[in-house]
C-alpha cells in the first residue's frame, strides 16, 4: 500500500463529476487500499478518489461513533438517500466540518440527520449502509466529492465569505496543489 498525495481545492479533479467505475480489477483494489492508508495517515474520517487525483466514483470512510462502534468501509458507484434538512440556526460547535482538500479549516454546514448509502464493493457485491448524525454527515461529504462539490461550496454567509478569503490567502484555489500525509507538515 502507498500513501498518496491529497489534492487541494483548485485542482480540477476535485471540481469535476467523477466517472462510474467499470473495471473491478486489481487497479481498483490498489486504489481503495491506498485510499485507506492515506486517510488513516492524514488522519481523516473519509476520503474520496478525486482527493487522490482519481476521477472515479469511490470513497472510503472510518468513524467510531459515541457508542464505540467503528464504521469503516468503502463504496464504489454509490447512491445516497438523505432526509430533509432543518432550517434551524447553525450550531458552530456541533455542525462544523472539515476536509482534507481544504486542510486545517472548519466551517459549519447544515447536513441531513439521516442517510442511506447503497452501491457496491471492489468485488461488485452490494453495499448498503444506514447512518445518522456525524456518520451521516461523513457520507454526505464524501458523496459530494464524487459530484465535484466541496463542503466549502455549500457554505452560507458569513462562513462562505470567510472560507473564500482563507482559500485565497493560503494561495489555494488553483490547479496543481497537493499535500502528502506523513511527509508534509500540514495540520489537517
Ligand atoms: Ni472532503
Amino acid at each position: 500500500m502507498t500513501i498518496r498525495s491529497i489534492t487541494i481545492t483548485g485542482e480540477p479533479v476535485l471540481h469535476a463529476v467523477a466517472q462510474p467505475v467499470t473495471d473491478f480489477d486489481d487497479e481498483l483494489r490498489t486504489l481503495v487500499a491506498d485510499m485507506f492508508e492515506t486517510m488513516d495517515e492524514a488522519p481523516g474520517v473519509g476520503l474520496a478518489a478525486p482527493q487522490v487525483g482519481v476521477g472515479l466514483r469511490v470513497f472510503v470512510y472510518t468513524y467510531e461513533d459515541d457508542d464505540g462502534v467503528l464504521h469503516r468501509g468503502h463504496v464504489v458507484n454509490p447512491e445516497l438517500w438523505i432526509t430533509p434538512t432543518s432550517v434551524e440556526e447553525l450550531d458552530l460547535e456541533s455542525e462544523s466540518e472539515g476536509c482534507l482538500s481544504v486542510p486545517g479549516e472548519r466551517y459549519p454546514l447544515r447536513r441531513a440527520e439521516r442517510a442511506v448509502l447503497t452501491g457496491v464493493d471492489v468485488d461488485g457485491a452490494p453495499v448498503r449502509v444506514e447512518a445518522d448524525g456525524w456518520f451521516a454527515r461523513i457520507l454526505q461529504h464524501e458523496y459530494d466529492h464524487l459530484n465535484g462539490v466541496l463542503y466549502v461550496d455549500r457554505l452560507v454567509d458569513p462562513h462562505a465569505h470567510a472560507a473564500r478569503r482563507v482559500i485565497k490567502k493560503a494561495g489555494w484555489g488553483k490547479p496543481g496543489l497537493s499535500w502528502l500525509p506523513g511527509t508534509d507538515d500540514i495540520d489537517a
